[in-house]
């Protein structure tokens, strides 16, 4: 295990009818923009909610924060809360509204080209709006750490930073919120968790027996409730146990001294930024085809993960394998395709484009930067 320090300054909130804890959270006096996304919390009852809980705060709206969030929506958000003197953010959406609003508390105080930010992976981020959440979709683990991820359309580009500045002050996780989530995104949240935690487990195998033993916990409460959200939208046990796996897969804790394997997203969001293609499934697609491709180098923990989370007894080779194909007969069977066949995407394209991003940017993937760019284009090339 590598040395390491952890702190997590997010307070998190969690249960049913919690919203109504935000007049205490939200500091008073503050002028809150509350942001969110396309209206799923208009018709589903969280923005009146959320209302109803701030009575007496003076706020301003800002909502069409669209999925895979946009620059160029963020910098009109930008212009209006400078305007407005904004001293509070409060996300009210899924994984996309609060990187936006991530992205927003970094931006109001910057001074300077605000895409900047991005282009220094935050590097130029020295003060930040605080933030508050009310999430809405678990999947990406953002309610609790410091990363977003940003597109922009003119240059088709779709870019990560990390500040400690932007992660919440608190974030509120009502398991009810989540009732309205349809069968994609329910998938979609369920793989983007599952993909956090084995990006951060199977790596290079590290005597990490504690933060084996969380991802493993993780992973299979995820295979046990998975399919009851997707069959009983209602149930509250399964929706209260994938919310919290969520944050549970990107709260620090499983990927404390070890190298992480971040290729699936890397490569992923590239997808995404070319085709447009939601995030989880650009994971589904790409996490088997990483694997399959570096397999002796994580033969190891591969064998590990497929004895204690599937139950596979037999020689290393053959388990190591069969967790492959059952994470991907897993995808596929909460409803999100693993091939880029299934989504329209021609595979020889896909793999030159993101070959030559990659060799452009002078990008290599892996825990230890072992996949080039030429690397890239044949594991993509492996998922047609
Ligand atoms: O926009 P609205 O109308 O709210 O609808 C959203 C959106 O259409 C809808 N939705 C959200 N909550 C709902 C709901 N519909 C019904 N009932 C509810 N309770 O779901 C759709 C997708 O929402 P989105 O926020 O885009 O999904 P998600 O939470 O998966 O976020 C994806 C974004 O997060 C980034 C991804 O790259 C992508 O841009 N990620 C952020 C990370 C981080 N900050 O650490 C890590 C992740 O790996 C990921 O990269
Ligand atoms: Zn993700």
């Amino acid at each position: 295990m590598f040395n390491f320090e952890f702190q997590n300054p997010t307070r998190l909130v969690f249960g049913r009818q919690t919203i109504s804890r935000l007049k205490d959270l939200v500091p008073s006096g503050s002028k809150v923009l509350l942001t969110y996304g396309g209206g799923s919390i208009l018709k589903n009852g969280v923005h009146k909610q959320v209302r109803e809980a701030l009575q007496g705060f003076e706020i301003v709206e800002f909502g069409g924060i669209e999925p895979n969030p946009r620059y160029e929506t963020l910098m009109k958000a930008v212009e209006l809360a400078r305007k407005e003197k904004i001293d509070f953010l409060l996300s009210v959406g899924g994984g996309s509204v609060l990187d936006g609003t991530k992205f927003l508390a970094a931006a109001i105080p910057f001074q300077g080209d605000e895409w900047e930010i991005l282009k220094t992976t935050g590097g130029v981020v020295k003060s930040a709006l605080p933030i508050g959440a009310v999430l809405t979709l678990p999947a990406t683990g953002s309610e609790s750490n410091g990363s977003a991820v940003i597109s922009r359309n003119s240059t088709t580009e779709k870019l990560h930073f990390w500040s400690k500045l932007v992660y919440p002050a608190f974030s509120i996780l009502d398991p009810e919120t989540t009732f309205t989530l349809d069968a994609r995104q329910t998938g979609n949240g369920i793989v983007d968790t599952f993909v956090h935690t084995v990006e951060q487990y199977v790596t290079v195998h590290q005597d990490s027996a504690l933060q084996d033993r969380i991802a493993e916990g993780i992973l299979s409460t995820l295979v046990e409730e998975g399919p009851t959200a997707l069959s009983h939208p209602n149930d509250y046990a399964a929706r209260a146990n994938i919310m919290w796996c969520a944050t549970q897969a990107l709260y620090g804790l499983v990927g404390v001294g070890m190298p992480g394997d971040w290729a699936s997203h890397g490569i992923g969001h590239e997808l995404t930024a070319f085709y447009g293609l939601d995030h989880a499934r650009t994971l589904a697609v790409l996490l088997p085809g990483v694997w399959r491709y570096q397999f002796e180098r994580k033969l190891k923990i591969l064998a590990q993960y497929g004895s204690r989370v599937w139950f596979l007894d037999g020689e290393d080779r053959w388990v190591a394998s069969q967790a492959i194909d059952r994470t991907e007969a897993f995808f596929e069977s909460v409803g999100v395709p693993t091939r880029l066949s299934s989504y329209g995407i021609d595979a020889k394209e896909a793999a030159a484009k993101i070959r030559a991003r990659f060799e452009v940017r002078g990008a290599k993937q892996g825990e230890e930067g072992t996949l080039s760019p030429e690397d890239v284009e044949k594991i993509i090339l492996s998922r047609a």
